[in-house]
């Protein structure tokens, strides 16, 4: 930690850049934990185990010091004058009377209990979330059907989930038992009618309410009485999906992140109709399949998007105002203790989904300082669109 707080605190052009790009992201998560839509512990669990981040927002602040981020934050604001770089409120506090978060919200939380039983789960759509989630849950040890359109794109899914079990064994992380075992766990399937008997189905399909609303209605009526309803999405109404069906209470968000065999994070989002005992038992089985989940409320963004997308935005901001090259802002970032630079990550993410998430941020919060970065806005319109194209900010 100490070494990532020097850095940051450094005299040179890189540090200059972190700063310039981690004191508005901390800002806004002084914010989100000053509004209570989340608390400390998960929101600092939530950039570590979502973004792979070294140590949490708010963790930070306090290693860094409230007084050093309000300085820095007051330096920018008289720069820029947006109403963003203003410290929050809590933070000032923090900093006039020598305050922490840790001591500021001591205390912890019960585990999660299971209850009821799931054993075997259900996954909807066939893209990299989907593949991933259902290769999680065979692991963990339950059945799982997935469900796709076209018997190619089930096919996609078994062939994805079988490389990536031999790339385990080239490692000697499993043998060819234990592959035949997660194998034998699944089953593909191109009717919704053979969710008839899972527990738990989680979807990952297209990030569209009417696509998605078309979902919950049939699975309402495919699934059995007591099944738990998950959907993976990551900017749409949980409530709109829970109100597609006859039991809105088992309804209830789990938002994965991207590659979801490794990132540990799952956010439990409760719409207003989820029963508490649903999000439990759903934090209860993540846990047991070595997930760390957090819970959080029905808003576009949930924890990890409202707090990551604003950053990787100000990041092309940042170049876009002559601020660093791409290589630069991304080596600055690594230095300052991140896995990947912004540019590598919007590549992975797809610029084309961060646009998306930006632009629904913007339409839920409303601060014109989010407004999606031309640069963002140019590498879409271009179709590079990241990893996945061949070419974004990064060529591959
Ligand atoms: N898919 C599957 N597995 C992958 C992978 C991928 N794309 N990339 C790496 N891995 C696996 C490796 O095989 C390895 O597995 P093993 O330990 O079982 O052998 C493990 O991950 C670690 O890989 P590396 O040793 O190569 O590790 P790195 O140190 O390069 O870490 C990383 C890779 C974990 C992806 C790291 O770079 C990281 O944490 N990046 C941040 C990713 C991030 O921020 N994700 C969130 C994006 S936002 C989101 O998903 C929300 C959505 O709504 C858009």
């Amino acid at each position: 930690m100490q070494e990532i707080v020097d850095r940051i605190g450094a005299d040179d052009r890189g540090a200059e850049i972190a700063r310039q790009l981690l004191f508005p992201y901390l800002n806004h998560a002084a914010t989100m934990y000053e509004s209570g839509y989340a608390t400390q512990p998960d929101i600092d669990a939530s950039m570590r185990f979502g973004c792979g981040y070294p140590v949490g927002p708010l963790a930070l602040v306090d290693a860094l010091g409230a007084a050093t981020v309000v300085e820095g934050l007051r330096s920018l604001h008289a720069v820029t004058g947006d109403p963003l770089h203003e410290p929050a409120p809590v933070l000032v506090g923090l900093a006039e009377d020598g305050g922490t978060f840790a001591s500021a919200s001591a205390g912890g939380d019960d585990a999660p209990v299971l209850h009821h039983p799931v054993g075997k789960v259900g996954v909807v759509g066939t893209g990299t979330m989907a593949s991933g989630i259902v290769e999680v849950f065979a692991k963990a040890g339950h059945d799982v059907v997935f469900v796709g359109r076209s018997d190619d794109k089930v096919a996609a899914v078994q062939a994805r989930i079988e490389k990536n079990l031999d790339r385990a064994i080239a490692k000697g992380k499993l043998d060819e038992d234990g592959k035949s075992t997660v194998i034998e766990r699944l089953t593909s399937a191109t009717d919704r009618g053979a969710l008839d008997d899972v527990d738990l189905v989680v979807e990952a399909i297209a990030e569209d309410l009417d696509v998605k609303l078309e979902l919950f209605r049939d699975l309402d009526r495919v699934c059995k009485p007591g099944a738990i309803l998950a959907t993976t999405t990551s900017s749409l109404s949980i409530e709109a999906c829970a109100q597609a069906t006859s039991r809105p209470q088992d309804v209830v968000g789990m938002h994965f992140f991207n590659p979801a065999t490794v990132m540990k994070l799952v956010e439990v989002v409760s719409a207003d109709s989820t029963a508490p005992e649903v999000a439990e038992t759903v934090k209860a089985l993540c846990l047991d399949v070595g997930k760390h989940p957090v819970s959080c409320g029905d808003r576009a963004g949930f924890i990890v998007n409202a707090l990551l997308f604003p950053y990787l935005n100000d990041a092309v901001l940042l170049h876009e105002a002559g601020g660093g090259s791409l290589e630069e802002i991304d080596t600055a970032m690594k230095a300052a203790g991140l896995p990947m630079g912004p540019f590598e990550l919007l590549d992975v993410v797809g610029n084309d989904v961060s646009l998306a998430i930006q632009r629904s941020l913007v339409e839920t919060f409303g601060h014109a300082g989010w407004k999606p970065a031309g640069g963002l806005e140019a590498v879409v319109a271009a179709g590079k669109l990241g990893r996945k194209t061949g070419e974004g900010f990064h060529t591959y």
